[in-house]
């Protein structure tokens, strides 16, 4: 549990464009700054089937955080709340809500990590340092992206731990029931207007990130909203980051809203990978998830567009679940509404059949979707 399994990452094909002098291991974890972790544990065990790990507060010495850590195979979020007024956590919160603050990377090493990426023009977040307890010790070290977001660089390869030094292990009685969540597939950045391309040439020149995959805003915009979007990807294609900035629509961008709404950049989506979107879907929303909905119009000509897939359509339709296909095969997915009571952060479900692609096909169909929720926000 403690521990990720670097063999059986689901690795897609290598991204031959980027560099390896930041070998990247897998998203070690992501840490949400929260007005209320205890809460916040609850909410992702209970309806999102994590398991609680670790616990690190007043009992373990700490007089002004608390941190929860929940696990679903390899997905690790941290959900850290302030115990005083005050300070860096109570003023992030009160600027964008709750919402991730750390994007933390598995490497090998983390001053060596620290160094190259500081080096190529990184801000350092805070210098390597070395955490121990009677169960070993880890090296981290961290750097600032776009906005108050940061990466942190986890060293874990001499630690036997639950977590890391600081935290003990979490044990309560209630343990709901995992829905199928394997692994983190990408994790989304929204910037602001004309930002992506700094964003992107940072992972570029920062991180040796390469480009995947581009939109620009005559692919991803509908009637009234537009973005732009481009994914970039390290090495071995473990870490995937879409940026995405507002483009000019006949009405507010959904990306504006976020942006105004989060007050500056930040990430606006998790994208969960799962082996069964139907069994995963069905156990989210019977426990409360609440997914944006498509029309039923969407799933008439769907397959015309796709070709054909190995699920029936049906319960895909009931669900919701949107289908796009690529020259490699095909994808499945869907989006919950915001999760928080700010308009910003929201969860994808995703199951790849071979696609690497993030569902362009899928874009104008989503977009109208949130523009219905936005319209209802009195935001659009
Ligand atoms: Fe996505």
């Amino acid at each position: 549990m403690a521990t990720l399994d670097k063999t059986s990452l689901k690795l897609p094909k290598e991204n031959p464009g980027a560099e390896d002098f930041l070998p990247l291991l897998g998203t070690d974890y992501v840490e949400l700054y929260v007005g209320n972790a205890k809460q916040a544990a609850y909410y992702y065990m209970a309806a999102w089937g994590f398991q609680p790990v670790a616990y690190a507060g007043l009992e373990t010495g700490l007089k002004d955080k608390v941190s929860y850590v929940v696990q679903q195979d390899k997905i690790r979020l941290v959900l850290t709340s302030p115990l005083v007024p005050g300070g860096e956590i109570n003023r992030h919160i009160e600027t964008h809500g709750d919402g991730v603050k750390v994007i933390a990377l598995w490497v090998d090493d983390a001053a060596k990590s620290f160094r190259e990426t500081t080096q190529r023009g990184a801000k350092p977040y805070f210098e390597p340092r070395i955490l121990e307890d009677e169960h070993g010790e880890v090296k981290l070290s961290g750097i600032h992206t776009y906005g108050e977001t940061v990466h942190v660089f986890v060293e874990r390869s001499a630690y036997k731990g639950v977590f890391m030094p600081g935290y003990r292990v979490w044990n309560p009685f209630y343990k709901p029931e995992p829905t199928g969540l394997k692994y983190i597939d990408h994790m989304v950045g929204n910037v602001g207007w004309n930002e992506m391309n700094k964003w992107c040439e940072f992972y570029a020149k920062v991180m040796g990130f390469a480009q995947l995959v581009s939109f620009d805003d005559k692919d991803i915009s509908t009637e009234y909203t537009a973005l732009m979007s481009k994914v970039m990807s390290n090495g071995n294609g473990r870490i995937k980051f879409p940026i995405n900035e507002p483009a000019e629509g006949r009405k507010k961008s959904q990306i504006e809203e976020y942006i105004d709404f989060y007050h500056g950049a930040g990430v606006q989506h998790m994208a969960l990978a799962t082996d069964n979107i139907i069994e995963t879907v069905t156990a989210l929303r019977n426990r409360g998830v609440e997914f944006l909905t498509v029309p039923a119009a969407y799933y008439e000509d769907v397959l015309e567009r796709v070709g054909e897939i190995d699920e029936s359509l049906e319960p895909l339709k009931e669900l919701g679940i949107l289908i796009d296909r690529d020259e490699e095969g095909y994808l499945l997915q869907i989006f919950t509404k915001p999760i928080l009571d700010r308009p910003t952060l929201f969860i994808e479900i995703i199951q790849r059949k071979g696609a690497r692609s993030f569902g362009k096909g899928n874009f104008k169909a989503l977009f109208e979707a949130i523009e219905r929720e936005q319209e209802s926000r009195g935001t659009l």
